[in-house]
């Protein structure tokens, strides 16, 4: 691998017992073992306001926005485990993405989104684990100038699917996971070799 990858990684929820939390883990294990550079985030750490078109006229973007467009900006891909609300994105999710897309001065527009490689994975205690949201947030962002890989893994049953240490009780899917996140850094690699 000529270039180190550089992923940002994280999940579309801030519950402490998060499913998506934890099957985020799994892939950046498989990115790291990969060669890649992974900083992994929690977006309860990064509180947001709910997007307001005033708010930002009168007060610009909130600080926490600020460090989350440096994190973005500072990474090449994207791994993203995004759960499914009302079989969609997750306001967290949406929300974040809408104030790191905003244009800043001196940033070319989208940029912390343009040349982006990302890589999706869902968990959920349905029977779909969250396969519809995904549909979502792949189109979103596609749209933002995001090339999304094709590869993506949805775990179903959530709620029974976890070992207590983190793994996934089906080995079969825990190195499918690890692999989602190896193949986000070798397609970068090969991306920017
Ligand atoms: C508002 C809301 C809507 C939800 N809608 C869906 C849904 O459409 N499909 C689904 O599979 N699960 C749905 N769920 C259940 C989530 O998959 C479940 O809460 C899951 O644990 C969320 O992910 P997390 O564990 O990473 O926080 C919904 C949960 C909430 C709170």
């Amino acid at each position: 691998m000529g270039i180190t990858p550089k992923i940002l990684a994280f999940a579309g929820s801030t519950r402490t017992e998060s499913y998506n939390k934890r099957l985020i883990k799994l892939a950046v294990a498989g990115a790291r073992t990969a060669g890649a550079e992974v900083t992994l985030i929690d977006l309860r750490d990064y509180p947001l306001p709910l997007f307001d078109g005033d708010l930002e006229s009168r007060e610009g973007l909130p600080a926490n926005g600020r460090t989350l467009k440096d994190l973005f900006l500072a990474h090449q891909g994207l791994l993203i485990s995004a759960p499914e609300y009302n079989s969609s994105i997750t306001g967290v999710l949406k929300n974040t993405i809408d104030w790191v897309s905003r244009p800043c001065p001196g940033e070319a527009p989208l940029g912390c989104f343009d040349g982006k490689v990302a890589c999706l994975m869902s968990a959920s205690p349905g029977v779909l684990g969250g396969l519809r949201g995904l549909v979502h947030v792949r189109a979103i962002l596609q749209n933002i100038k995001v090339l999304v890989l094709p590869d993506q893994i949805a775990v179903s049953k959530a709620d029974e699917a976890f070992n207590p240490d983190g793994s996934l009780k089906d080995p079969k899917r825990q190195a499918a996971v690890e692999g989602l996140g190896a193949k986000l850094a070798q397609m970068i690699a090969k991306l920017h070799s």
